[in-house]
């Protein structure tokens, strides 16, 4: 394991406090608020008007229409607006989270937000306005940390910034995310299922400590997923993913590992170039991924089995290398299961004109230190074996 230092001031409060605490919460931080917010959904399911009737002795500038997959300009849009308000207060998914924590840290930047997407070193040393969110969807863990994924659509980017500091108080009522289709559900809930394996399949070793937490989670979202895609008020499976979510990325269980991540440098190019739901590409890419390592490394058989007994509840006998397979094939057979298309064309992308410009991006990322290094050939070959 890894030498680490662990620090996470946010402060969650889950369940059911938010008509009796959000005024409180952000009352300490001052009276002039930034909402930020995305498309129609707050205004469909009523917690628009709710969060509105809770600030009315407060001063709110608002920033609606924040996309999936949020764009620089909307965080140029807040930056302007941010300039003379006390406190950030998200409203939505991952992607209104992360587009109000970079505003956060552009308010009194005097440049163009961009910079501080791109250079980390820079990021580092801005002031950041405190930030408060009211989560409506479970996936991202951007309610307990320092990442925010911005997408420059002129230049076919997605890049992840990181900001000083994550939101201060994160609100996570799992009963507000009873109306996310069961599209976003299963993108959701691929994107947590993840984020385990991200961190799960590490050089570092032995860490079972995180291994073993990371397995947990994963038996989690696998259980629970499904039935929340069944039934979407069943407020236990909401429950379940939406504190797996946080887990899975707070910090908590990547500490002490090595490696880079993989399948999300791949998946960020797919959502930069053609607009992808982050949930649905990391779905396709996550077997093929799998699949890819194993065949270049059957020393990786080993830890695939692991995750194929604790995970899938699979035999330990016979063989590593078809313990491995049979796991690779537990996975695929899930998230196929979660009801997206599990092939390129199958979510409208028809051909392989972008690869190599995308793969040459991945790979940049990082990919030399991932799991199984990769280079952008590589990298192609996993985006061709994801058209069939
Ligand atoms: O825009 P609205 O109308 O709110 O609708 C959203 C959106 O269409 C809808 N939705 C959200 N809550 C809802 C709801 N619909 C009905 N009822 C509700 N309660 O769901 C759609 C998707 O929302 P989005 O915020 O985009 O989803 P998600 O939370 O999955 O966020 C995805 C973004 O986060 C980034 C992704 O790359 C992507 O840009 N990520 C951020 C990370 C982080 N900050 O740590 C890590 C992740 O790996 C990821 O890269
Ligand atoms: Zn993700």
């Amino acid at each position: 394991m890894e030498d680490f230092i662990y620090h996470n001031p946010t402060e969650i409060r889950f369940g059911d406090h938010l008509d009796n605490e959000l005024t409180d919460t952000l009352a300490q931080f001052g009276h002039r608020v930034l909402l930020v917010y995305g498309g129609h959904s707050i205004k469909h399911n009523g917690l628009y008007h709710r969060v509105l009737d809770l600030l009315a002795d407060f001063e709110v500038q608002e920033l609606g229409g924040v996309a999936p997959n949020p764009k620089i300009d909307s965080v140029r849009a807040g930056q302007k607006l941010a300039q003379n308000v006390d406190v950030v207060l998200a409203v939505g998914g991952g992607s209104v989270v992360d587009c109000a924590k970079v505003i956060a840290m552009a308010a009194h930047y005097p440049d163009d937000p961009w910079q501080l997407v791109v250079d980390r070193d820079l990021a580092a040393k801005q002031s950041m306005l405190p930030v408060v969110d009211i989560l409506t969807l479970a996936a991202t863990g951007s309610e307990m940390n320092i990442n925010a994924v911005i997408s420059d659509p002129s230049q076919h980017l997605k890049v992840g910034a990181r900001c000083p500091h994550g939101p201060n108080v994160s609100f996570l009522d799992p009963a507000l995310t009873t109306t996310v289709p069961a599209s976003q559900t299963a993108a959701g809930s691929m994107d947590i299922f993840s984020h385990l394996c991200e961190q799960y399949f590490d050089r570092a070793w032995p860490n079972d400590a995180s291994q073993g937490m990371i397995e947990g989670l994963m038996r989690t979202v696998i259980t629970w997923a499904p039935v929340a895609i069944a039934a979407p008020d069943n407020l236990n499976a909401r429950s379940n993913l939406m504190w797996t979510a946080t887990a899975a990325l707070n910090g908590m269980v990547g500490a002490g590992t090595v490696n880079h991540w993989s399948c999300h440098a791949m998946e960020h190019q797919l959502s930069a170039v053609y607009d992808v739901t982050h949930g649905v590409g990391l779905g396709i890419l996550t077997p093929r991924w799998m699949q890819y390592v194993l065949d270049h490394d059957t020393s990786t058989a080993a830890l695939f089995a692991r995750f194929g007994h604790r995970v899938w509840d699979l035999p330990t006998t016979g063989p590593l290398v078809k313990q491995a397979q049979a796991a690779i094939a537990a996975t695929a057979t899930w998230i196929a299961a979660l009801g997206f298309g599990m092939t390129l064309p199958a979510i409208g992308i028809p051909d392989t004109t972008h690869f190599t410009e995308m793969a040459q991006v991945a790979a940049a990322n990082g990919l030399d230190h991932a799991y199984y290094p990769l280079d952008a050939n590589a990298v192609v070959k996993i985006y061709q074996a994801c058209m069939t």
